[in-house]
């Protein structure tokens, strides 16, 4: 489990005053990345049109680059607002697998300010049932840190 709070103020530090959506998006796929060895894939998909989501900046292997609103675990978190926290990728329906490594996955929404969804942040791992509830709670907390500020964009 990463020093979470340190995490988070090094993100914190890091992005002060920025509201480039895609520069607080690479930042974070970088520090996330780094910041934990169970993380194998972190990365961002954005909504860039209604029911669609378009790969972002990220870190690991190739990420498929479109997924709509209804397949695999980032359209489920974008399509519910819920955070994805997924055990075995084998047993989610409509898994998408960019890569045959990934055994259990964490997705969350990415919301602006006003509360509209920008996106979700996907983070894969090679280890089943990597992710849970504290994971969900921190990562949460450092996106609407970050992502809920004004002006983001
Ligand atoms: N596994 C995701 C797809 C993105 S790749 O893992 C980077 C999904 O099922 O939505």
């Amino acid at each position: 489990m990463p020093d979470y709070p340190a995490l988070a103020a090094r993100i914190a530090a890091l992005t002060a005053g920025e509201t480039d959506a895609v520069a607080l998006m690479a930042t974070l796929a970088c520090e996330l990345h780094h910041a934990d060895d169970r993380f194998d894939w972190t990365g961002f998909y954005r909504v860039v049109a209604p029911g669609i989501l378009k790969i972002g900046p990220y870190q690991g292997g190739h990420g498929c680059l479109v997924i709509p609103f209804a397949r695999g675990v980032c359209g489920a978190a974008a399509r519910t607002g819920v955070t994805q926290i997924v055990a075995d990728v084998d047993t989610f329906p409509g898994h998408i697998a960019c890569a045959s490594s990934t055994r259990s996955e964490i997705v969350l929404p990415v919301r602006d300010a006003g509360g509209a969804l920008i996106g979700v942040l996907d983070i894969d791992s090679d280890r089943p049932a990597a992710f849970d509830l504290a994971d969900a709670t921190a990562l949460a907390a450092i996106l609407a840190a970050t992502f809920g500020r004004p002006g983001v964009r």
